[in-house]
């Protein structure tokens, strides 16, 4: 069953690390689009997504290698409007009857040219670069080792650099454009231009809106879930958040909320999540208060991987006793995103090293015999914060930090107990109001205190005192992958540093912690 009804383009991936920006650029433009790995993208497939354009991703390999990945035929008698980007391009070229010429790695010799470079106009103007070389040239970013040496016939070319006589082609006739460059990354600045232009051109609406998008998803629920029960976990994060007000907007009384306290929430924050969903939105939320489970199960544990063991199995565990005892529950509900739902083109095949055991619930469905609706899976986080806006959600909310599944435990390196739990949740408390106070939460990606398993010496008034160390953490990142520390001022952390050791019974040492990700995690554990 296809319940989106807007005009939609499709994104053929050929394996490019950025392929997920080209989507970006063209939901931001109001535009449906999926991204579909090349290998899925027969003929039939193509006509069954019934595209209105057709973006060609890069990627890595070499049309001049026999074998490599091609765009299926009928894509080009289809009469909708193409974009092929760097490999995309090449592959277009090739597909039509012009010629592409191996770089460096392919043994070509060829003009490889990697990083910035500068496209100049020839003399005609195109729809597509309407708003383009209003400065002479166009800074763009080139990554590619292959060039097209011959362009297929009807093509003209619209842009030169340097190193890229072809840097932009195009066949008016048949609305083809091929670009050399990636117009989707940052440091092609202009680039998001020239996809509106080519979504413009192809007759898009933009009619992709979140209220539109809220609309859509509670008729689907409706249809999906007819009048059985539903059972959502709720974590107090912006997805399940988010997952479990849409279900309520559309089902009401049908969704049964389970929110598993493990005793390694931060300060108030069961109250405060029970409270908001509840008592403000009139939700069915069931509070598993399960701290002394998940404790006890703890006591005497240090190892990080062992810790995280229990807390994932002990969730399922607990999540499940909850679960059964709604009767007639058919659908769980979980707010899986699109970035975990798109098959990402695997080249060097290999399972990768499991750094961290993250918290799965993946087999939890089968486990229990329940059909899953996940309304959250064509969107992006940024939107999913725009659709919890529309909802109705409070913005303190929407917009808080990520907060790990594993909670406190993680920020506990070492043995968990009671007291460190407490003495952790009332330094995490001050440290994240310092940062409001001081207007930095929202520049910051995420900020925690950690408590670490060492004792230090220290002098308050007259006596000796022999407290627990902590260590601050605050990060700048996009997506958890990668991250780099915040720079606070020395008047901020010095500040932050005395009102945790004056505030916080149990502490009498602040350290900060200035690692990158890579080589450290953002969490300790
Ligand atoms: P690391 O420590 O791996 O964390 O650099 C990256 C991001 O993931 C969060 N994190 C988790 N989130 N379950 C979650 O839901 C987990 O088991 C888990 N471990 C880490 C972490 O808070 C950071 O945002």
């Amino acid at each position: 069953m296809d319940i989106i009804e807007h005009d939609r383009l499709l994104i053929i991936d050929f394996g490019s690390q950025v392929t997920q920006l080209i989507a970006r650029r063209l939901r931001e433009q109001n535009v449906y689009c999926e991204i579909h790995p090349y290998q899925n993208v027969t003929d039939d497939v193509l006509a069954q997504i019934a595209p209105k354009a057709v973006i060609l991703s890069g990627g890595p390999d070499s049309v001049t290698r026999e074998g490599s990945p091609r765009a299926p035929e009928s894509l080009w008698t289809m009469g909708i409007p193409v974009l092929g980007i760097c490999y995309g391009q090449q592959t277009m070229m090739q597909q039509l009857g012009g010629e592409v010429h191996g770089g460096k790695n392919t043994g070509g010799g060829g003009t490889a040219e990697f990083g910035r470079a500068y496209v100049t106009p020839t003399e005609d103007r195109i729809d597509l670069l309407a708003g383009w070389f209003l400065e002479k040239k166009e800074q763009v970013w080139m990554s590619h080792g292959d060039h097209v040496a011959k362009l297929a016939p009807g093509f003209e070319v619209y842009g030169t650099s340097p190193n890229a006589p072809y840097a932009i082609t195009a066949d008016l006739e048949r609305n083809f454009y091929a670009v050399q460059f990636h117009p989707e990354v940052h440091h092609t600045p202009n680039g998001s231009t020239l996809y509106e232009n080519f979504v413009r051109l192809a007759g898009f609406s933009g009619d992709w809106t979140m209220a539109g998008y809220k609309d859509d998803a509670i008729a689907r629920i409706r249809e999906q879930v007819g009048d059985k029960q539903v059972i959502c976990g709720l974590s107090g994060g912006v997805d399940s958040s988010v997952t479990a007000a849409l279900l309520h907007e559309a089902i009401g009384d049908q969704l049964t909320c389970v929110f598993v306290d493990h005793g390694l929430l931060r300060l108030d924050e069961g109250a405060d999540v029970v409270a908001m969903f509840r008592d403000n939105m009139n939700l069915k939320v069931i509070h598993a208060d399960e701290a002394d489970l998940f404790l006890g199960e703890l006591e005497g544990q240090s190892d990080p991987e062992t810790k995280r063991k229990i807390i994932g199995k002990l969730f399922i565990d607990v999540f499940q006793k909850y679960a059964n005892e709604i009767e007639g529950a058919e659908f769980l509900a979980q707010g899986t995103l699109y970035p975990d739902v798109i098959e990402s083109v695997s080249f060097s095949g290999g399972p990768s090293v499991t750094i961290k055991s993250h918290h799965n619930v993946g087999g939890l469905p089968e486990k229990m015999g329940l059909k899953l609706v996940e309304p959250l899976r064509e969107l992006f986080k940024d939107e999913v914060r725009v659709l919890g806006h529309e909802l109705g959600l409070p913005a303190s909310f929407i917009g808080r930090h990520p907060f790990p599944g594993p909670g406190l435990a993680i920020r506990c390196p070492g043995e968990i107990t009671r007291e460190k739990l407490d003495i952790l949740r009332e330094a995490d408390a001050v440290y994240i109001d310092q940062i409001r106070k001081h207007g930095l939460y929202d520049e910051i990606w995420q900020a925690f205190v950690a408590i670490l398993p060492v004792r230090t010496v220290g002098v308050m008034g007259d006596g000796r005192t022999y407290d627990f160390a902590c260590a601050l953490r605050a990060v700048t990142s996009v997506d958890g992958m990668t991250a780099d520390y915040y720079p606070f001022t020395h008047e901020f952390l010095g500040e932050t540093a005395t009102r945790i050791i004056n505030e916080v019974p149990g502490i009498n040492r602040v350290t900060y912690d200035i690692t990158s990700k890579p080589p450290g995690t953002i969490e300790w554990e």
